[in-house]
């Protein structure tokens, strides 16, 4: 897994270069293959994310491959299972590098929901 995530890491890292994009340190979490291309993604990712809110709290679809759900699924933290708790969590690196805010962590839980559960299964 480690050994993944850090060829992960030698595939993107020259191509964030070869995009003249600098980039924070970014905790990927758990691997794996993006949803979308992971380019168009770093663009993108605000309009989908408020596109399937809209879709799930005003027309009651829901579990699509956009949830928010999914991406935190992801893009956690292999060492404390969340999207935010250090400052390279996935959902706080790039946003603290840029000075945006987000809200949507005191509402959505910011840790992956598997580990929970695995955690609290008896
Ligand atoms: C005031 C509380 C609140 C805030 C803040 C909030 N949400 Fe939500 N969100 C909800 C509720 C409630 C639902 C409906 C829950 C459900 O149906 O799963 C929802 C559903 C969603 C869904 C669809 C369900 C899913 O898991 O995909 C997405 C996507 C989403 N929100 C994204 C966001 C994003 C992005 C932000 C930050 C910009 C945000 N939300 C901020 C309360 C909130
Ligand atoms: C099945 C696992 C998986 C899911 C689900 C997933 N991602 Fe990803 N995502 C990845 C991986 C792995 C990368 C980086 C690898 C690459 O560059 O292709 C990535 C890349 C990204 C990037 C670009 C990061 C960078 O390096 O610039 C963003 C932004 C992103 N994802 C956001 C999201 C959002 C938002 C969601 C939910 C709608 C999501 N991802 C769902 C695995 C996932
Ligand atoms: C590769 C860097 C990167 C990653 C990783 C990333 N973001 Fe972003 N995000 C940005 C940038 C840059 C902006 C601001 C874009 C703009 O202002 O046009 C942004 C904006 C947003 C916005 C819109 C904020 C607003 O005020 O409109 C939301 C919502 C958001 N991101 C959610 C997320 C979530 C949830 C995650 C984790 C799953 C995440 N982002 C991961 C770079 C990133």
């Amino acid at each position: 897994m480690k050994l993944f995530a850090s060829l992960l890491l030698c595939l993107w890292m020259p191509m964030a270069l070869a995009t003249g994009m600098t980039v924070p340190k970014l905790d990927i979490g758990k691997g794996g293959q993006c949803v979308e291309d992971a380019q168009w993604m770093r663009k993108n990712h605000m309009d989908l994310l408020k596109h399937q809110r809209d879709d799930t709290v005003h027309k009651g679809v829901r579990n699509t491959k956009h949830s928010l759900k999914g991406c935190i699924e992801c893009h956690a933290s292999t060492l404390d299972d969340s999207v935010t708790a250090r400052a390279d969590s996935f959902c706080v690196a790039c946003h603290r590098y840029e000075s945006v805010k987000i809200d949507c962590f005191e509402c959505h839980s910011d840790k992956r929901k598997s580990a929970w559960l695995q955690r609290n299964a008896k």
